[in-house]
């Protein structure tokens, strides 16, 4: 498994946990020492107990050294990032490329190359000629088996997949990774064999299409807060529909995280370049990006048109729950604004704030729960829907705070019973906020 981030380190846990023998070759020092040393350099719910069972089995080990992990491999699985291209949106394939180009010096006898990481259409070939090129004698085959685990719920997504995609193109390849993929045909979890240029587009489009769902949400919710109608019971009224499904249908601050905005752009760019152009997706980034933008202006007017001076206490900066990944988190943009403002800003995440000092402004104060991040703040601003903000009391925070404006950007209240305690309570979409 070539890359020990979010997804190589999960895959790599959850392939031991099937049986394999896994080497997981991570290329970044400080979080290879910390692999060695036993510690999770991430956080993901019950990661730290995988590894730690697997590696003490003798499944499961770490290196910096691919070219020794690698040799004897018959599944060779890439796991690297694939973030945005500065400029133009496309998404980078430098360490895919480079990944591809140390397996193929390195293996010593017929495997299988996979893309795990999220790439785009072409890119399998592409990887085929650059190992034909390095080692024109190797018998190997290409494979693209997109991830569709979700951070938070990692463990469980690869365990129990709604589906499992896969791309190749010899009987040789899809036998390989049959094998890998055993204990899921026994608990009977869908496995789609399709072409490699499908595989890699169906990670995309599947992306695309919750982005979109997301965006169309939250789109509702804007005309919700001009007619007086509630998102709340919109999501519930269309997603009881099984056409529409439930999920996905949580109005916010617009979506972020490693995955949507980089892979909606990606897929923008790979349809521009193909000249089949899609204009909802082109559409949906647009809309999401504004959207971001325009967090920090509920907040501003929610506090009379200005924050210069006063102190906000903001709740929940990862991008979502159960992470602790900053990548594209809403909260950046809406502090960055805060601060630029002149308001002071109070922060709180249960696990997200060692990588937050790495990206947000250097005067945010970090406090050490949300009460002390509450306490004499003049507004509050709920970013992230993690559970242990569901459960503050709302009198305990009229305590804690010199203010009374609450802005929660997630829905997690009760309109009612926040402005019962005396509040004045804004959220997304439901009556009785600022419009
Ligand atoms: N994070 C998710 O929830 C998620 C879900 C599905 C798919 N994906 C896709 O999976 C891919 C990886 O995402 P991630 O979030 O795990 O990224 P990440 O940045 O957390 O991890 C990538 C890791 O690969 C390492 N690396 C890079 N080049 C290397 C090399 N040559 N040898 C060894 N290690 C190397 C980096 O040091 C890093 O630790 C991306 O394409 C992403 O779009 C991510």
């Amino acid at each position: 498994m070539i890359g020990g981030g979010y997804v190589g380190l999960v895959s790599g846990a959850c392939f031991a946990e099937f049986g394999s023998e896994v080497t997981v070759v991570e290329a970044d020092p400080a979080r290879l020492a910390a692999l060695d040393a036993g510690q999770i350099p991430i956080y993901e719910p019950g990661l730290e107990q995988l590894v730690t069972s697997n590696a003490r089995a003798g499944r499961l080990a770490f290196t910096g050294d691919l070219a020794a992990a690698v040799a004897a491999a018959e599944a060779v699985f890439i796991a690297v990032g694939t973030p945005t291209r500065r400029g133009d949106g496309h998404a980078d394939l430098t360490y895919v490329y480079a990944a591809a180009e140390q397996v193929a010096r390195a293996l010593s006898g017929y495997a299988v190359i996979i893309t795990k990481s999220t790439v785009p259409v072409g890119t399998g070939r592409r990887i085929a000629e650059i190992v034909r090129d390095v080692r024109p004698d190797l018998d190997f085959d290409v494979a693209s088996n997109p991830e569709f685990l979700r951070e938070g719920s990692a463990i469980a997504d690869f365990m129990h997949p709604d589906r499992v995609v896969i791309g190749a193109e010899s009987e040789r390849a899809r036998e390989v990774l049959r094998r890998v993929y055993r204990p899921l045909y026994l608990i009977e979890a869908p496995i789609v064999f399709t072409g490699i240029e499908t595989a890699e587009l169906t990670k995309y489009a599947a992306n695309a299409f919750l982005a979109m769902k997301v965006t169309f949400i939250n789109e509702i919710a804007d005309l919700c807060e001009k007619v007086g109608a509630d998102v709340h019971d919109i999501a519930r009224g269309i997603g009881l529909d099984g056409r529409i499904g439930r999920k996905f249908l949580h109005a916010g601050p617009g979506f972020g995280g490693s995955c949507f905005p980089k892979d909606t752009l990606a897929l923008m760019r790979i349809a521009q370049d193909s000249g089949a152009p899609i204009r909802l997706v082109e559409t949906v980034v647009a809309v999401n990006d504004s959207r971001k933008a325009g967090m920090a202006t509920r907040v501003i007017t929610a506090c009379g048109g200005s924050v210069r001076g006063k102190t906000i206490a903001v709740l929940g900066l990862t991008f979502k729950p159960e992470t602790d990944d900053m990548r594209d988190a809403p909260s950046v943009p809406i502090i960055a604004r805060l601060i630029g403002d002149g308001a002071k800003v109070r922060a709180f995440d249960p696990e997200g704030m060692d990588q937050a000092v790495k990206v947000l402004p250097a005067d945010v104060a970090y406090c050490q729960n949300a009460l002390e991040a509450a306490s004499g703040a003049d507004a509050l601003v709920l970013v992230t829907e993690w559970n242990e903000f569901r459960a503050l009391a709302p009198e305990r925070l009229a305590v804690a705070m010199r203010g009374r404006v609450i802005v929660d950007l997630r829905n997690v209240y009760e309109p009612g019973a926040m402005r019962e305690a005396g509040f004045n309570y804004h959220c997304i979409g439901r009556p009785l906020t600022i419009s």
